[in-house]
């Protein structure tokens, strides 16, 4: 019968059995599904496991603390943390296509995580066999059931390793849907902000500045997302929404009126949606209270906002997120 302490149990005796006294490596990325992973394999064969956790500076505000802090408070997990701020930064430079983001994050996020385990492979040596995956049952059948390995090459110029490294993979959430994920997370001790964090792009909030972005953009974006998140918790309504992503109109200036004169400043959007699963989605019907509250408290609080607008486009034709 099915209960979160027999799925905890059974896992840890799998992931023992297979890992023997090798050792793992796992991505964490700050959602669930990656954190959950990390814990139980963490429980089962613990000083064998390595996290990693590439910090690429688009983050929303606590969130990289939290990894840091909470999960390895929590967990006792071994966290190898890149800063990466910089360098994808500077990649972003200049670029406003919402794609050519997408891509380029997604590029540099492989280079630096694959660094990183050449890195621990360095350290610890042929020992590391293992890289941990939070796959979910979904995933699995999307991508037709099978299971595998991983390469990760080495032209990162470290020298001293096989041109070609294979890791096997450990997917102890393969046979879980998202709602037991929290429930195991949660029987693990994982902190209450880990289980039920909503969803959160990987591209985190460089998918959220409409034109460059910049550390000052998303600096301002991480002040004004803060305030939304607090006043919907604050609310009550996190289990209402299925997530709030908070946009910076970056490109976009209006006029306003603040304190002595006028403004010329920047709007921010709010977009609140229902769903079920993402692939459709209604505006969520906020109390008027709560997006005054937010509306008031970003102007007042967040320097070069003087406007606040919310999306009430459903998916499609709008998608969640604006980029
Ligand atoms: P859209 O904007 O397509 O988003 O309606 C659907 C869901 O996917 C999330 N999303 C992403 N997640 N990498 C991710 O891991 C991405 O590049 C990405 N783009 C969108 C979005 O937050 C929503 O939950």
């Amino acid at each position: 019968n099915w209960t979160t302490t027999n799925v905890v149990e059974e896992q840890i005796a799998a992931i023992r059995e297979q890992v023997g006294d090798k050792r793992a490596i796992c991505g964490l990325s700050g959602g669930v599904d990656s954190a959950v992973a990390a814990a139980l394999v963490q429980k089962a064969i613990g000083s064998q496991l390595t996290c990693v956790y590439v910090d690429h500076g688009l983050m929303r505000k606590g969130e990289t603390e939290q990894v840091e802090k909470d999960f390895v408070a929590a967990t006792g997990a071994k966290l190898k943390v890149v800063d990466a701020e910089k360098r994808f930064l500077d990649a972003l430079a200049g670029v406003s296509d919402p794609e050519q983001k997408r891509k380029i994050i997604g590029r540099e996020f492989i280079r630096v995580f694959e660094q990183a385990q050449l890195e621990i492979l360095q350290e610890d040596g042929p020992e590391v066999a293992f890289l941990v995956q939070g796959t979910l049952y979904p995933d699995v059948v999307e991508s037709g059931g099978g299971t595998g390995t991983a390469n990760i090459k080495s032209h990162h110029n470290v020298g001293g390793l096989p041109d070609d490294i294979e890791f096997q993979l450990v997917e102890p959430l393969r046979q879980l849907f998202k709602d037991e994920v929290r429930m195991v997370g949660q029987e693990l001790g994982l902190p209450e902000e880990i289980v039920q964090r909503q969803p959160f792009p990987g591209p985190g909030l460089g998918i959220r500045i409409v034109g460059e972005v910049t550390k000052d953009r998303l600096d301002l974006l991480r002040e004004a997302d803060a305030i939304a998140r607090e006043e919907l918790t604050a609310a009550g309504l996190d289990r209402d929404i299925w997530q709030c992503p908070v946009v910076l109109l970056a490109d976009v200036r209006s006029v306003g009126v603040q304190g002595d004169g006028r403004t010329y400043g920047h709007p921010i959007v709010l977009r609140p949606v229902s769903s079920e699963d993402a692939m459709t989605a209604d505006w969520s019907r906020l109390p008027y209270e709560t997006l005054a509250k937010i509306s008031t408290r970003i102007t007042n609080e967040v320097a070069d906002v003087n406007r606040v607008v919310l999306d009430v486009t459903s998916k499609p034709p709008g998608t969640i997120e604006w980029e």
